[in-house]
């Protein structure tokens, strides 16, 4: 075959070939077209708003639970927005403050209830409006939590804190017999209650007492104040009390941190030298509590792990609002999510502070 006539073939077979493409572009637009609608779009991911209410945000305790939740939040910015409110102590306000998150269309709501026996409003409204709630902290009774099934609470059990608060004065009281100062056989004992009403005030003091007479110890209680879970308060409270018993106070039973911490403020204010001061014990573990342990200023304190609680309420929260499955933390009952308390001494206070500060 001459060149010019294979070129000649070769042209007319291109042409023949782009024909035959040409014709099969509408198939394959078509084709291209089924594809690209088939595929669903996809979804832009899902952003929740979460409310948080506290009962109030000077609480030491409340506020290292806050801060971990927070921390918890920051890891996933993309996913939820928060809003937090402070109730300043009034059940008014926050019934109020949890309306405006539900109209600010808050997909999951965490309430520190002021008042632990008056939740319905914000129970009944939540309700009505689809939005689920997850309480904290300051427990509702069973009744309540148990009117919807989108009602949750994550804490602790009061009276596992009493117990090893009881445990630890205990102990301390064995180990150091200058604690019975005036060699009685009998520890004289003053009581700092957290606040009226509260699940983790009576419950704790109860099983404290009864914690330790169980290990054989004779007590008596000279006087119990009310200090609502508040440092300064309790620093007044217990100035009044060193006036009125001075050196007979041997045990200062303290129902959190920030009171067992006001009371060595008094001892301080009162230029008390620290071998007149009384065996003084908290609850929580709070960054100040450990330090005070560390420091020997508190015989001991209970760890309240509010870590632990703010990350399963975080889990929870995610649980709910992007159907994330539960991995760490179970629900009991559908219900529950209650963190264990632990005993810190000054053997192991250090590492409670890291786990606080890391
Ligand atoms: C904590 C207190 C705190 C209170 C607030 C208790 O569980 O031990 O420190 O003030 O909760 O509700």
């Amino acid at each position: 075959m001459s060149v010019g006539r294979r070129e000649a073939l070769d042209s007319c077979r291109r042409t023949e070939a782009g024909r035959a493409l040409f014709g099969l572009l509408p198939v394959f637009l078509a084709v291209l077209c089924l594809l690209a609608c088939g595929k669903k779009a996809e979804p832009s991911p899902r952003k929740i708003k979460v409310g948080i209410a506290v009962y109030d945000q000077y609480d030491t305790f409340i506020s290292e639970l806050i801060q971990c939740f927070d921390g918890c939040v920051q890891k996933r910015r993309e996913e939820m927005t928060t809003v937090l409110f402070n109730a300043a102590k009034s059940q008014q306000t926050q019934d109020k403050q949890v309306r405006q998150m539900i109209e600010d269309g808050c997909d999951v709501i965490c309430v520190n209830l002021v008042d632990r026996t008056a939740p319905t409003k914000i129970i009944d409204l939540a309700k009505k409006h689809g939005v689920p709630v997850v309480f904290f902290n300051r427990e509702l009774v069973e009744e309540d939590l148990f009117r919807w099934d989108r009602l949750y609470y994550v804490g602790a059990d009061a009276f596992q804190s009493g117990m090893l608060q009881g445990k630890i004065a205990a102990e301390s009281c064995r180990e150091n017999p200058q604690v019975d100062r005036n060699g009685d056989g009998s520890i004289q004992y003053v009581v700092l209650e957290g606040e009226v009403g509260h699940q983790d005030a009576i419950v704790r003091t109860e099983y404290c007492v009864n914690t330790m007479l169980n290990a054989g110890l004779h007590l008596e209680k000279l006087g119990y104040v009310l200090a609502n879970w508040n440092r300064l308060q309790a620093q007044t409270q217990v100035s009044q009390m060193i006036a009125r018993y001075g050196d007979r106070i041997e045990l200062i039973m303290s129902n959190n941190d920030d009171m067992a911490l006001g009371a060595i403020d008094a001892y301080k204010e009162e230029k008390i030298e620290r071998e007149r001061w009384p065996l003084i014990v908290g609850i929580d573990g709070t960054v100040p509590g450990c330090r005070a342990v560390i420091d020997g200023e508190m015989a001991g304190t209970v760890y309240n792990d509010n870590r632990g609680q703010a990350e399963a309420m975080f889990e929870l929260v995610c649980a709910i609002g992007l159907q994330e499955p539960m991995e760490r933390y179970r629900l009991i009952n559908g219900k529950y999510i209650r963190l264990p308390y632990q005993k810190v001494t000054k053997e192991n206070a250090e590492t409670y502070l890291n786990r606080k500060q890391h």
